[in-house]
């Protein structure tokens, strides 16, 4: 059935190309290739929120208990949620909002505000965001900028009072605002109580480390985690239904090879137990098929995507090395390459590196520095580095290339590294 309706809609993409070169143009492959696996593209991005959670009801139906008063215009408990990425902590948190919004009608006893200080990291920005959310005659705005702290929060404590109401306030990755600022909005938040007569804000905090509350001050720590709920991560069973669950939605029915769901399932339960990775890696595999006008998604497109997802963070990494970093996997690279050095001590990449400081007209960083960096990269896997023991003698590292073609070629055509091939010393220098 599902090839009967991929056929028809190729066909109806068909007369495009007969109509000569005249009707294609550059995007009709493009065309023709794409949207045939993905029913709906959303569904498999992480912003979107099911309506269906699996294995978070029980987790769904704690946090419900605790804020049901609201609805009542009572103050619920301010509440931590705790838990590692990808568990399912945001996608919870909306999903309640989006269930309380309906149960409220017109929001006449609870607001509910959402907050990501990942995105909004300043005081200023997390106090004009909720600001913002509440005040909605467009002349009482506050500002972008301008004003003090305490001006925009006697204003916004005032705005709150007026409307009678219960708030809860969601502060998601909330860390990340602590570390850039301390404590401050936390105690600013928390005390507003003290200052309302009608109305009354509820916090809840969301974060995925672990030892958060650590770094608060003893009185913040007690009122932000009154009630505290952790999300453990999910387990390869528990990873695969929440799959299921999308692909139900994304796809046709038969587009998935029975393999795919589980595989991904597996691989992401070894990252921790993510959702995120699980349905980044599904999409990825989809998206791969797609482009490459295949009609069904199988497990070899899936360790495609697996691979890519690799490739992109070690990309990442590579990007944000320092130059003497890539001065030394730079040295690392050529030793294996134009002096086929399968491993080498850290001496012959010492020697290499002093080299290509000299063509690129860096500094040249002590031998025990370079170690250092060696070990730097073999600890993020770019290169590999075992220490070997002669006995009495001492001992010695192996260092060897760890790294795919595709990341050497970048590094090569690294900016920094401009100038190297034609680079002809002075007076010859011994490389070994
Ligand atoms: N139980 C679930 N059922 C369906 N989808 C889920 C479930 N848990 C998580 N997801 C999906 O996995 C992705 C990641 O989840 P979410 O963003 O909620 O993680 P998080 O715990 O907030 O992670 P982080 O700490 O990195 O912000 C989202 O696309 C979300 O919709
Ligand atoms: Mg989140």
């Amino acid at each position: 059935m599902i090839f009967i309706q991929r056929k028809q809609k190729e066909k109806a993409v068909v007369p495009v190309e007969n109509e000569g070169n005249n009707g294609a143009n550059i995007f009709t492959q493009y065309m023709q290739k794409r949207n045939q696996i993905v029913k709906n593209k959303k569904i498999l991005q992480s912003s979107y929120i099911p309506s269906n959670l699996p294995h978070r009801t029980d987790k769904i139906n704690e946090i419900v208990e605790i804020i049901a008063p609201s609805l009542n215009r009572d103050k619920p408990s301010n509440i931590l949620i705790i838990g590692k990425t990808g568990t399912g902590k945001t996608a919870v948190i909306n999903y309640i909002g989006k269930e309380l919004k309906k149960a409220d009608k017109d929001e006449e006893n609870c607001k509910f505000i959402y907050v990501n200080c990942e995105v909004v990291d300043t005081p200023y920005g997390i106090l004009y965001n909720i600001s913002n959310q509440i005040i909605t005659d467009p002349s009482k705005r506050i500002p972008f900028t301008g004003w003090s702290l305490d001006k925009i929060f006697a204003e916004l404590t005032d705005y709150v009072d007026k409307q009678d109401k219960v708030f809860i306030v969601v502060l998601d990755e909330i860390d990340r605002s602590f570390e850039k600022n301390g404590d401050d909005i936390f105690y600013y938040l928390t005390t507003i109580n003290e200052l309302l007569e009608n109305s009354r804000v509820s916090i809840i905090g969301i974060t995925n480390n672990s030892r958060f509350t650590e770094m608060l001050s003893t009185k913040i720590k007690s009122r932000l985690g009154e009630e505290k709920i952790i999300f453990p991560p999910y387990t390869v069973e528990q990873l695969g239904d929440i799959l299921v669950e999308r692909a139900k939605d994304a796809f046709e029915e038969g587009i998935l090879d029975s393999d795919v769901i589980p595989y991904c399932a597996a691989l992401s339960a070894q990252e921790m137990g993510d959702a995120r990775k699980a349905l980044d890696l599904l999409r990825i595999s989809a998206d791969l098929a797609e482009r490459n006008g295949d009609t069904v998604v199988t497990a070899a497109h899936v360790r495609l995507a697996r691979s890519k997802i690799e490739l992109d963070a070690v990309s990442e990494v590579i990007k944000t090395l320092t130059v003497q970093s890539k001065i030394v996997l730079m040295s690392i690279i050529k030793n294996t390459e134009d002096e086929n050095m399968t491993v080498m001590t850290t001496g012959d990449v010492y020697t290499m590196y002093k080299y290509v400081c000299e063509a690129i007209s860096q500094t040249i960083l002590t031998q025990r520095r370079v170690a250092g960096l060696i070990s730097e990269l073999d600890m993020l896997g770019i290169v590999h580095a075992r220490v070997k023991s002669f006995g009495r003698q001492g001992r010695t590292k192996e260092i060897s290339l760890n790294t795919p073609k595709e990341i050497i070629n970048m590094v090569k055509s690294d900016e920094v590294f401009r100038g190297l091939d034609s680079y002809r010393p002075q007076k010859q220098m011994t490389l070994m």
